[in-house]
């Protein structure tokens, strides 16, 4: 069976919606699950549009070794040597350029003709290819230029050296079939085209890019670029987990495969969402929480005979834990381990027994520990142990008849300790203005949300904020069974998140 390539571009595309920004340990961490999950291809960043983007890229190519490691560049030599300098300790580098093709782009955007715009491919790709045999190359807004113009772009990549030729659907404008055509175009007229690869690139904004690039693997192209939970520019990428499934549950119809280990798409769904602050909505095909819970009788009176009446797919496949077994208060360092390992995490002796003596105290407060709230432990702990500022002690009064008060304690960097109180509106307003005081950096609250994890009162409530410095957004989590504690632990996180970016330049 001929297989789909599965180019993943979470870190790099998915990382561009807005608020999603990761530092380099957590793209570590999702490079690392992406390789568990068996990606051929991970774009991990776009190194000449920030520090840490070259840092993280550089990290990911030197710590993952499995799929090839792709760094985005502009069509610039400068771009190019950056992007080659952050991957070039891979074991299978590759470098991706792209350049504006469509005519909206060139006039309003580049002001460049068309030629000049083939000339500039052509010699970057070349220039590029003094560096590594694996290019790949974009004309980027591909979907509105004139389909002419494209297939003579990509024979002149090709000829100077591109391996992989990607069509980018880079509005999200295309139409499935009117998509198809234009990869069937490709085949029937770039005479070199069977010396690269074809890939696509699809983006949600009309939701079609899941649509787009089924259709073109259809068509012939052998490589889809994609993210975990369709995150991304504006309305996203195409998803991953949906692209994967579509082609392993209609094998009938694809007569193709994949490499990915279908049984990790769950937990890095997950640890996506985590990282990134953006939830999974819960009619989310594949990984939403509804999409293996059958509400009406009929179809639960179905899928109980037998499963396949109702179910397409074995939740089991996509690694949805089978068991939702509950731990408590009397569970202990074994038990614990093993519902993690069962999770799917593999924690250092150090990290574990953080997070154990997490659980224990959260077994005093709350009866029942479900998986979901291990989740939320792990992460929380994971959240904390880099942090710039601490919370160290929060102290709050509120009521109907009292003035809001927040007296906070912070343990600052080399150990200092920071104190101060505020009056505010409410009890969260006051908790953010005492931290204010004390971490003293500009920025406005954009977002702020609370969930609880899961049923009952008792329940852990996590907080997510955004907050926006110097025009870039700031995400910020935090949970605890009490949620003027976990809006302080989210609120710092972003702080802490901001802090790391501006020291890093
Ligand atoms: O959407 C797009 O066109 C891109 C390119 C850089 C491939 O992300
Ligand atoms: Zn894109």
């Amino acid at each position: 069976m001929e297989r789909v390539i599965i180019f993943d571009t979470t870190l790099r595309d998915g990382e561009q919606a807005a608020g999603g920004t990761l530092n380099v340990n957590e793209k570590l961490e999702i490079a690392r699950q992406l390789e568990k999950l068996g990606v051929d291809v991970i774009e991990a960043g776009f190194p000449i549009s920030s520090p840490g983007d070259f840092e993280a890229v550089k990290t990911i190519a030197r710590e993952v070794r499995a799929p090839v490691i792709c760094a985005l560049s502009h069509a610039n030599p400068e771009a190019i040597d950056r992007a080659w300098e952050a991957v070039k300790e891979a074991k299978r580098p590759r470098i991706h350029i792209f350049l504006s093709a469509s005519d909206i782009h060139r006039m309003y955007q580049l002001k460049k003709s068309r030629e000049e715009v083939l000339q500039s491919s052509r010699d970057m790709v070349a220039y590029a290819k003094r560096y590594t045999e694996d290019i790949e190359f974009s004309p980027m807004d591909a979907s509105r230029t004139e389909p002419a113009y494209i297939y003579q772009i990509l024979e002149a990549v090709i000829k100077a050296g591109a391996t992989t030729v990607n069509i980018p659907d880079t509005v999200g404008y295309a139409i499935p079939e009117e998509f198809g055509n234009l990869i069937d175009g490709i085949f029937k007229n770039v005479p070199n085209i069977g010396k690269s690869v074809v890939s696509v690139h699809c983006h949600n904004d009309l939701g079609l890019a899941v649509a787009n690039s089924l259709e073109s693997v259809k068509r012939g192209a052998r490589q889809v670029e994609c993210t975990v939970n369709g995150i991304g520019e504006r309305a996203g990428n195409a998803s991953l987990e949906e692209i994967v499934m579509a082609i392993r549950t209609r094998k009938d119809f694809f007569n193709l495969s994949t490499g990915i280990s279908t049984t990790e798409i769950y937990k890095s769904s997950r640890l996506v969402s985590q990282r990134t602050g953006f939830p999974v909505q819960p009619n989310k095909a594949i990984v939403g929480a509804n999409a293996f819970s059958h509400e009406s009788g009929i179809h639960q009176d179905g899928v109980i005979k037998k499963a396949i009446t109702y179910e397409i797919m074995d939740p089991k496949s996509i690694g949805i834990p089978a068991s939702s077994l509950v731990l408590g208060k009397l569970s202990g360092r074994h038990a614990f381990k093993e519902r993690l390992a069962e999770l799917g995490y593999s924690l250092s002796e150090e990290d574990f027994s953080r997070a154990f003596a997490a659980f224990k105290n959260l077994a005093d407060k709350k009866k029942a520990i479900a998986d979901k709230d291990i989740e939320s432990l792990v992460a929380e702990e994971q959240r904390t142990v880099s942090e710039t500022y601490h919370i160290d002690r929060l102290q709050v009064t509120c009521g109907d008849r009292g003035i809001p008060t927040a007296a906070v304690r912070l343990v600052a960097p080399g150990g200092k300790v920071l104190a101060d109180a505020a009056l505010g509106t409410g009890p969260v307003d006051a908790v953010y203005k005492a931290i204010n005081r004390l971490v003293k950096v500009p920025n406005k609250l954009t977002e702020f949300t609370v969930n609880s994890v899961t049923e009952g009162i008792d329940a852990i409530g996590e907080v997510l904020v955004r907050i926006e410095s110097d025009g870039v957004t700031y995400t910020g989590r935090g949970a605890d069974t009490d949620i003027i504690v976990a809006s302080a632990k989210a609120y710092m996180n972003a702080l802490n998140r901001l802090l790391a970016v501006k020291k890093a330049g």
